[in-house]
Formats: C-alpha cells, structure tokens, sequence
C-alpha cells in the first residue's frame, strides 16, 4: 500500500488543480462544453501523456489516453469516469475514476510493465447532464448510443447542443463515428467514490459494485394561470407552483413506500417568479431509482398517475417528458471476482454493494461487461462541496486498481 501512497498523494494534489477550474467564484460546477471543461480535459491529456499515453479528445468531448499492448490497435481494457460534476458540487465524483486511472498507467510505466493488452482512460465530458439535461452523454457516444435529437436541447443561455459542440471546436456530425465496436473492448472498469454511507459503516476503504440503480428522470412543465396575488380567490387559482409542490411530495411519500426506492425533485424554475404574482409556469425535475426494473416500472406508473390527478383537481397543465430511462446495470460476476481478488491481494477484505447512483459504466454496459470500485467517502457525502476522502482511501482505490489491471484475465 506505501507504494501507491506516492501516487495517491499526487492524485489528491491533482483533483485540488482540477477543483480550481469553476464557474463559481467560491465552490465547483463545472459543466459540460464549457471553458472550465477545456481547461481540466487540457490538463488530463497532459497527465496521460506524462504517464506515457496518448491523449486526444474525441468528437463526443471525451478525453481519451491510450497505452498499446502487444498487439498495437488491439482491444482495449477501458478505464473511466467524468470530468463534469454537478451544481456546488465535490471534487471527487467522476474526476477521483480519471486521474487514479492515469496513475496505475503510471505505475505500470515506472515498474517497466506492460500489459499485453491495450489500456485507454477517459475522462468522460458530460455524465452529470447539469448544462443539458441530457446524462451519461460522453460515454453512451462512446458505446454507439448518441441520441442526435440530443442536439437540439438548450441550456438556461438558450445555446443548443449543437452550436454549444461548434463554439467548442467539436464537430457533432463526427459523433457517431467515435462508437467503439464491442470487439474493441475486453472490459470497462470504473473507479468512483461510494456516494453512500456502506463502506464506512463497514469500515472499508474500497467495496466491489454489484450493479447500478435503474434510474428514471422527467422534466415536467407545469401550466397554470398567472394572477394577482392579492384578488384572486383560492377556489378561483390555478397555481403552478402550488401543483408542483404537491407533485413533490406525492414524488417523496411514492418513494418511501417501499424499501430501495428513491424519488427527488431538485430543481424549480417558477415564472413570472415575483413575490406578487400567482405563478403562472413552473418547470421542475423528477429523478425516480429503484433497485430492480420492475421496481422502476411501478414507481414510475404510480407517480405518472398520480400527476395526472394532481393536474386535472387542479386545472393545472402538467406535462411530463421523460430525459432519462436507464435499466438497472449488472455487474459483471467474471469482473466482481477478479475485483474482489485484488482488493484481497492488496490486504483488503472483498465486499460487495449495490450503487444508487448513475455512473457512465452503465452506458458501457450497452458494448462490454463492466465492473466498478467504490472508494469510502466520509459521511456518505456527495453532490456537495463536503465530498471528502482520506489520501489512504486514494492509495487503497489506486492499488486495488493496479492489482486488478496487471492481474487481468480479459474473458476468454
Ligand atoms: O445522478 C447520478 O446518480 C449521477 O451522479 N449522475
Ligand atoms: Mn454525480
Ligand atoms: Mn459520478
């Protein structure tokens, strides 16, 4: 473990560097296609090439490296996570998967290794969906599942997806050619914090990941009838807002209904938004999980319903489009086995877990089997600026990675 201490200490001062490039003065967002992106996925490609990859963007913004096997052009072992984070967000989820991918690469090339097979790292551009809408964008591109109809979403500017790839030096109409062919790839592994609560409570540092939460995602646009707040009577509104907010906590007593669900509304755009006025228009968002597809199913159908009552008791318009429909992802058991090996060779005890939250390896999923390592977080914290980790949880990650990478055995 000491001997990965070096790198986990250079990965923690590089995650500080990335941290830095923000749009906020004072905390971390850092969205997709932005300056700030362009600045970290500069700064990535440098680290791969200082750790003897090549390194370039492709059209999708992903920052891909690249060290050959024996065979040059031959399949690759896939290494990644995003480079976007969320609003206000940690410096850990997504960017922590990168840059400890660049370090076993790095070790390999300080111990004169090379692995017969190719390796790639990618720091995916846009997972998190914040500027868009969109979620899982770099890496569904990657595995040949690019929506184009993608292209036409704004962000709160009103740029669209495409002009925003034009302005960005990217080339939108290159995308589909960046699809990787099953196989061209012998695994995707993912290195993330455990945005949960588990490991600590279990006292690990790393935990081998069972499968992905199946995710449904809507944004829903709520139409009322904009007022004078001080002369229309309560039986005569129809208050956008207010329905939403019904809707909100329909979406949370829906999802304590049973155990593994998880419901969110997160964001509230309220027009004309003045103190005085009935709000007339409201957009907000839905974030549905569950553990099982069927589960998502029956959560989704309930809550569905259940806007519909709320829209019609009301007079209020509610119309929902869905932005996300994501299966739940397993894990690969050849993969979880040869993880667990290595946690075990690097003095771990192999633990397994479930995770909650979306990750890029289940757009992977789509092309090759993947596996994923979870890093212990204190406090379960994520998607917050308190996202913290220990150098020594950095060293655990990194090694357990290592030990996975030089002891893989691609599925025959
Ligand atoms: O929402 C998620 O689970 C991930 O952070 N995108
Ligand atoms: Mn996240
Ligand atoms: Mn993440």
């Amino acid at each position: 473990m000491n001997a990965f201490l070096g790198l986990a200490e250079q990965a923690m001062a590089r995650l500080d560097r990335l941290a830095e490039h923000s749009e906020l003065p004072d905390g971390l967002t850092r969205r997709f296609l932005s300056p700030e992106h362009r600045a970290v996925a500069d700064l990535v490609a440098g680290w791969m090439r200082d750790a003897g990859m090549t390194a370039a963007m492709d059209a999708a913004g992903n920052v891909v490296g690249r060290t050959e096997g024996a065979v040059p052009g031959g399949p690759a072992l896939i290494i990644g996570s995003h480079l976007d984070t969320v609003r206000d967000a940690g410096k850990y989820d997504g960017m922590l998967g990168v840059i400890s991918g660049i370090a076993c690469v790095q070790a390999l090339r300080d111990k004169g290794e090379r692995p017969p097979f190719a390796i790639e790292v990618v720091g995916f551009g846009d997972e998190e969906g914040v500027r868009f809408q969109s979620t899982l964008l770099g890496s569904r591109a990657l595995a040949g599942d690019f929506d184009p109809a993608m292209l036409r979403a704004t962000d709160r500017d009103g740029v669209d997806l495409r002009q925003a790839f034009l302005d960005f030096g990217l080339d939108p109409d290159a995308i589909p050619a960046i699809a990787r062919a099953p196989e061209d790839v012998l695994a995707y592994v993912e290195l993330h914090i455990e945005q949960g609560p588990v490991l600590e409570d279990e006292g690990l540092g790393v935990g081998t990941v069972t499968a992905i939460a199946s995710m449904a995602r809507f944004t829903v646009y709520a139409e009322g009838v904009a007022g004078h707040a001080g002369t229309v009577p309560m039986r005569l509104r129809h208050d956008a807002l207010a329905a939403a907010a019904e809707c909100a906590l329909m979406v949370e007593r829906r999802a304590k209904a049973a155990p593994g669900l998880v419901g969110t509304v997160g964001r509230f755009k309220v027009s004309p938004g003045a103190t005085n006025v009935i709000p007339g228009a409201v957009e907000f968002n839905i974030d549905l999980r569950a553990p099982t597809d069927a589960d998502r199913h029956a959560l989704v159908d309930a809550v569905l319903a259940d806007v519909a009552a709320i829209a019609e008791r009301r007079g209020v318009a509610l119309d929902c489009h869905k932005t996300i429909d994501e299966p739940a992802c397993q894990c690969a058991p050849w993969i979880m086995d040869q993880i667990d090996a290595a946690i075990a060779a690097t003095g771990g005890r192999p633990f397994r877990l479930a995770s909650g939250a979306g990750h890029d390896a289940a757009a992977m999923a789509r092309i090759t089997d993947v596996g994923m390592i979870f890093v212990r977080c204190r406090d379960g914290i994520s998607h917050n600026p308190l996202e913290q980790i220990t150098v020594q949880d950095a060293a655990a990650g990194i090694a357990t990675l290592s030990s996975f990478i030089r002891h893989f055995e691609p599925r025959p």
